[in-house]
């Protein structure tokens, strides 16, 4: 797995207040899509294009524009719905497809409890996001769950990841045979004996939408 810690000084800035416990749910939640913004930048460095020819007011010439089939964004449900609108910003015309995991908060295992994506996905290009890699059993679920539909490669997106989260993903992925990238605004620290990331900003579904 590729890994891509997309540090640059506006990234850290505004994780800086995400982590921040003053911070309110409407400003996180701001923060939070303009930070996936800054991410996708990053996230769609090689995204399939075709050459498009245009006429300027000048002279023709041949452009760019993005390849069909369109690209697939996929977010975690809850926490990465928070990451979506920042996302298709970026990428206006992607397909968005819905993935709801749980962790179980005592095994601290992935549960699938929601589905909404096509069932092929043969030549697409995916893009999952979930604000926090922690343990890795979420992402290595979507992982296997979206290569095994036969999509050509997967890059995940998050806001911060835990040394131990990425290993664990490298170990969980090993047998997967296309290509997969994170894009991370950071690495922290460590992951604690509760699964959270540490320092990190706490838990990302409850400071987007409030504890329910
Ligand atoms: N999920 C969260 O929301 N926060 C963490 O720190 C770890 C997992």
């Amino acid at each position: 797995m590729r890994v891509l810690v997309a540090d640059h000084p506006l990234i850290n800035h505004k994780l800086t207040y995400l982590r921040d416990r003053r911070t309110d749910s409407p400003t996180f939640r701001r923060l939070a899509e303009e930070l996936m913004t800054l991410l996708a930048y990053e996230a769609t460095r090689e995204v399939r294009v075709e050459p498009f020819d245009i006429e300027t007011p000048v002279a023709p010439t041949t452009g760019i524009k993005l390849a069909n089939p369109k690209p697939l964004v996929v977010p975690i449900l809850r926490a990465g719905l928070g990451m979506l609108e920042g996302m298709v910003r970026m990428l206006p015309s992607a397909e968005v497809g819905f993935l709801g995991m749980l962790r179980n908060e005592e095994t601290l295992e992935a549960v699938t409890y929601a589905n909404r994506l096509p069932d092929d996905l043969t030549n697409r290009q995916v893009y999952v996001l979930d604000p926090m890699l922690a343990t890795g059993g979420t992402l290595a679920m979507a992982i296997h769950y979206l290569a095994e539909r036969g999509a050509t490669d997967i890059t995940c997106v998050t806001l911060l990841a835990a040394p131990e989260g990425i290993k664990a993903l490298e170990e969980q992925i090993a047998d997967v045979q296309i290509p997969v990238t994170l894009v991370t605004g950071a690495i922290d620290q460590e992951l604690n004996e509760h699964g959270y990331i540490v320092p990190g900003l706490g838990d990302a579904g409850d400071r987007l939408y409030g504890v329910v």
